[in-house]
């Protein structure tokens, strides 16, 4: 007789049912596994005949044919491992239970343990969408699925436990669902760590606030990476819906710390420079997560930005502005979520003493300009704040620590974004960073001496159509910071002083 039990697969960021159905049929010992297996679903054969034999046993004298359905879906991993062997049990009668409210996933050893499996997340949530009840996992990956509400996550160690569960000899415990604690959400890091750089802290501040991009200049040691490390700690707290989207991407890339199955602060992502597009942006013939993927609902830091590979550069251009990237394959497209702040760090020239007030740079004036060209001017103007990092004087640095603490800070980021969502309520989008262009004029008014103020800039430096649209939405930000609802003088001009740097360094 046919037999049939859930299984789940993953595309992408999306999982689906596969129905493992298994017929034994006629005298025989062959195994078939059809349904567009590709080579490592096709070797679960071995590893579940053996897992077979060593659960006791004996090989099947049938002909037995697994059909991984639907079949039009290229089926990939080992995933299918367990629901294969759990099948072909019931299709030779040698197991007789009724699990048509269970989906099981895991890969098998030789001796029938079960090894960890990346994407467990994902597919608890589609076991659940699709009114699986009992959904059995590797016990590594247990917790992972036990973040969602509703189904009953049974961890399993290996085979021969399941097989004593099934014919009830052995009780397994579901686990209890998994929630943040109050622990988890706390950063190990702090803005009252930084001395002095009150500009620097003011341009995070804006950032977080309105969700924008910055660039940060500055000789060795002044504090870049320090700073760019503390922004997600000003950001709001994530909510538990992005908490999961994180830890669903984070869940398929296989990244997920044992133990730790839920992302609970937002996600600060360094790659190195050295990093290839495709580890940027994600890819491999099964299209994993990149690093801007990794960073969705958090930061993407690029430290040395112009030692980054330019293709790598320009691979980020057009995903920081949708919030979404396509990996384009022979057979399919997957988009994964990035929805990411970016903040990229500098030197100012290969010496990296550029501009310093005290140290003499040993460039010479085209080696600083070839090296400053390695940024393009595109992704230059999709960094919103360009922030010069200056040297720390010796009594910031030697002074009591006075400084205002990301609590503090946050909580003024939280009441400007909370002027947002109002704004933006059913639009479709919650930061001012986002702002189409379409609604810019009506989103962000301007007093006539701002927009004097702006004009003027705009013909002054000779900005793009781009540069200028980002500079009225920091504006928009500076403005929501202040609770003022119109752009006045003020606001603008701090907005201009943070499109500066382009002049000092890349005008000439
Ligand atoms: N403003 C500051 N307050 C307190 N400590 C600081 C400050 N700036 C720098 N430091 C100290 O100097 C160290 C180096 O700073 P950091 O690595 O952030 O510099 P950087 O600007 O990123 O340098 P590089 O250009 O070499 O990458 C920090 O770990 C910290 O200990
Ligand atoms: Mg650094």
């Amino acid at each position: 007789m046919i037999q049939e039990i859930k299984s789940m697969g993953l595309f992408g960021m999306e999982a689906y049912c596969v129905n493992v159905e298994a017929d034994a049929y006629l005298k025989g010992n062959s195994l078939d596994i059809v349904g567009l297996p590709d080579a490592s679903v096709k070797e679960a054969k071995e590893r579940v005949v053996s897992a077979l034999r060593q659960c006791g046993f004996e090989t099947p004298t049938k002909k037995i044919i697994v059909n991984l359905a639907p079949a039009n879906i290229k089926k990939v991993g080992s995933v299918y491992d367990l629901p294969i062997f759990i099948t072909i049990l019931l299709a030779v009668g040698s197991l007789n239970a009724d699990l048509k409210d269970a989906a099981f996933i895991g890969e098998l050893s030789l001796n029938g343990e079960l090894r960890p499996a990346n994407g467990v997340l994902p597919m608890a949530l589609c076991a659940k969408r699709n009114g699986v009840r009992r959904f059995f996992v590797p016990d590594a990956n247990a917790h992972e699925a036990a973040v969602v509400d509703g189904i009953e996550i049974y961890p399993l160690k290996n085979v021969q436990q399941l097989i004593r569960f099934i014919r009830q000899r052995e009780d397994i415990q579901p686990l209890p669902r998994t929630l943040p604690q109050k622990e988890d959400l706390i950063y190990p890091v702090d803005f009252s760590d930084v001395r002095g750089q009150s500009i620097a802290k003011r341009a995070l501040e804006i950032a977080a606030a309105g969700s924008h991009n910055v660039l940060f200049i500055g000789s060795p040691g002044t504090g870049k990476s320090m700073l760019a490390k503390r922004l997600p700690t000003i950001l709001p707290d994530l909510t538990f819906e992005e908490m999961i989207e994180t830890s669903q991407i984070h869940s398929i890339a296989g990244i997920l710390p044992e133990g730790k199955p839920l992302v609970t602060t937002r996600p600060f992502r360094s790659p190195h420079h050295t990093v290839s597009s495709a580890g940027l942006s994600g890819g491999g013939s099964v299209p994993r997560p990149g690093e801007v993927s990794l960073a969705h609902n958090g930061v993407l830091f690029m430290d040395e930005l112009p030692e980054f590979d330019r293709s790598a550069m320009e691979v980020l251009r057009q995903p920081i502005e949708d919030g979404t990237i396509t990996i384009s394959r022979a057979n399919a497209n997957v988009t994964y979520p990035c929805s990411i702040m970016l903040v990229a760090a500098m030197n100012p020239c290969p010496c990296g003493y550029f501009g310093h007030p005290t140290r003499k740079c040993t460039c010479s004036r085209q080696m600083v300009s070839r090296y400053l060209s390695k940024v393009s001017g595109p992704l230059l103007d999709r960094l919103d704040l360009h922030v010069e990092v200056p040297p720390v004087p010796f009594e910031s640095l030697s002074e009591d620590n006075t400084a205002e603490t990301s609590d503090v800070i946050r909580q003024r980021v939280n009441q400007a974004r909370q002027f947002q969502q109002e704004r933006f309520r059913g639009k479709g989008f919650f930061s001012n960073s986002r702002i189409p262009s379409s609604m810019l004029s009506e989103i962000c008014p301007l007093d006539d001496k701002a927009k004097e103020i702006l004009k003027n800039t705009f013909d002054k430096l000779g900005m793009s159509a781009r540069a200028y649209d980002r500079l009225v939405k920091v504006a928009r930000t500076i403005a929501d910071l202040d609770r003022s609802e119109v752009i006045r003088p003020k606001h603008i001009l701090e907005s201009i002083q943070f499109r500066s740097l382009d002049r000092k360094y890349w005008s000439s």
